[in-house]
Parts: C-alpha cells; structure tokens; sequence
C-alpha cells in the first residue's frame, strides 16, 4: 500500500497496531486497513469498548479542560496512546495557548506517530517511556525542557493503571510521582471498573461483576471506586468524587455516552495538598 502522507517511515504498514485500533475507535485518522480489520474483530466480540473508550476519551477533554480553568499548563500524559481526536495538547493549548504537553508511551509505534503529529509544536512531545520507571521519565530530558517541576503539573493516567496489577505496586509507584511534583499538582485517572449498585463501598453487586466479566477483558485489573480512592489517599479528590467516566462533570458540549451509569469505567481528578 502507498504509504499515507501521516505515517512516520519507520512504521510497518502491515502489521497491526493496537494504538492505531484505539485511534480508530476514538474516530481517529491515524489507522490502517490492517487496523480496522482487528478493530471491528474486536468490537464483534466486545461491542461495548471503543464507546467506552470514546467517553474516556470526552472526561479526559472535561478534566483538562477544568485543569486549564484552574490555571495548570503543564501536562504528563502517560499511557497516551496516539495523541489525535481531541487529545490532551489540543485541549490545554486551545484553553491556554502557552501550556506545554509531555505524552509518554511504553509502545514505540505509538510515540512514532505522536512524534510525526507532533513535529511541528513546539509545546508537547511524545516520548516513550514506561509508567513503572519513573525515575528514567522525570529525568528524562526532553520532560525536562519542557516541564517546571516546580509548578504544579497534571500527571494524567487515563485508561492506563489497569494494566498495571497490584503486584507491581501502583501506589508505591505513584508516590514516586507525586514525591517529584509540586503541591497544588493534580492527577486525572481513567480506570477500567464499575460502581456498584448496592453499596458503593462495599463487595461488587453480584450484577456488576457478570456484566465486568461480560464485557471487559480478563487481561486488565479492574479495580472499584474504594480501590481507586485508596491508591489517591493523602491527596483530594476533587468534586464530583469517582464517578463512572460519562458523569465525571458533564457538560453540554460535550455530552455523557448512552453507557451512563453503566460505564466500565471510573474517574477521578485529585488534587495534591
Ligand atoms: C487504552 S490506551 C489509553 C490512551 C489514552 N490515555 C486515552 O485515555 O485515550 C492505553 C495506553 O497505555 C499504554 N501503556 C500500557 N502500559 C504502559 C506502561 N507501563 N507505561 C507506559 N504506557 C503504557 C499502551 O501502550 C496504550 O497506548
């Protein structure tokens, strides 16, 4: 196939791309025949996924957006994926021209195609890196170059930390983090999981955890809304709290997803005191 004007030399044309397939589903550009054909395998098999990747996608445009309100511009996007369809430098560089973004991707096919979209910005960059390897992110130089430690910064995590299981100790990874960023930083997660329907706090409801087990693979760690506050204790979760994604501060512009309550997936923002 002829080569797309988009697609960084270095990139197999041929071989699938799991960050291509997300870009897909969010109605990106940046996708292939080869893609597609693995999207729509997917989506046959979990219908349920790319709208819900969609509406992780709208709550990450809400939270920078209100980020960006309360004066942050500086961002660490890890876990980005490719950065297109309303991606975290459009947003934060559209409500404030002079922020500056940092994605980090463990995937070197996503971070080349970040790289090429990002060529001519001089604000945010694409970078690989691993979220377990903090100390090799912080210090690397580009996330240097453009980020202040010393003011505070969005580490963003959106659809990430469930890949991460309890064995590799996201909290003691997170800290490690937070130890580097400046008081008055924030966090945005996105995570796979549900809110229960009987008590919020306490075991799943027995219909939550068929439909998880329906509709989410097992390959990810799902962890609920007191999971989720346990990995931010010591920081404030902002209002409205962790809320299934499409709830996370609604707004008119960019409407909740059908899935509402039943979204596969929690958010939160917290802020660091
Ligand atoms: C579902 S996508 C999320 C994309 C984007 N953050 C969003 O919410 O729209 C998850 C991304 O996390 C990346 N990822 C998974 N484990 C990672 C790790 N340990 N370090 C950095 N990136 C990782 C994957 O390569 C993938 O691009």
């Amino acid at each position: 196939m002829i080569r797309p004007d988009w697609a960084p030399p270095d990139i197999d044309l041929d071989t699938p791309s799991i960050a291509r397939v997300y870009d897909y589903w969010v109605g990106g550009t940046h996708n292939l025949p080869v893609d597609r054909v693995i999207a729509e395998r997917l989506e046959s098999e979990n219908p349920v996924l790319p709208m819900t990747l969609r509406s992780n996608r709208a709550f990450l445009r809400r939270a920078v957006r209100e980020l960006s309100s309360l004066g942050v511009d500086q961002f660490l996007d890890i876990g980005a994926g490719i950065p297109t369809e309303g991606n975290v430098h459009e947003v934060a560089l559209e409500c404030n021209p002079s922020s500056r973004v940092v994605y980090v991707d463990i995937d070197p096919v996503a971070v080349s195609h970040g790289r090429a979209i990002l060529a001519d910005e001089p604000r945010a960059t694409s970078i690989q890196g691993d979220f377990l390897r903090p100390g090799e992110i912080l210090t690397n130089p580009e996330v240097r170059a453009m980020l202040d430690p010393d003011r505070p910064i969005a580490l963003v995590l959106a659809a990430i930390l469930h890949f991460v299981p309890d064995q590799d100790h996201p909290r003691k990874v997170l800290d490690q983090y937070l130890a580097h960023l400046a008081p008055g930083s924030f966090l945005v997660i996105s995570h796979a999981g549900i809110m229960h329907r009987s008590d919020e706090t306490g075991p799943p409801a027995p219909e939550a955890t068929e439909q998880y087990k329906e509709r989410v693979s097992d390959a990810i760690r799902w962890r609920d809304a007191a999971a989720l506050r346990s990995l931010c204790s010591g920081l404030d979760i902002i209002e409205p709290g962790v809320t299934p994604v499409p709830l996370w501060r609604p707004c008119a512009d960019d409407p909740p997803d059908e899935v509402g309550t039943d979204a596969v997936a929690l958010a939160l923002v917290a802020r660091k005191p």
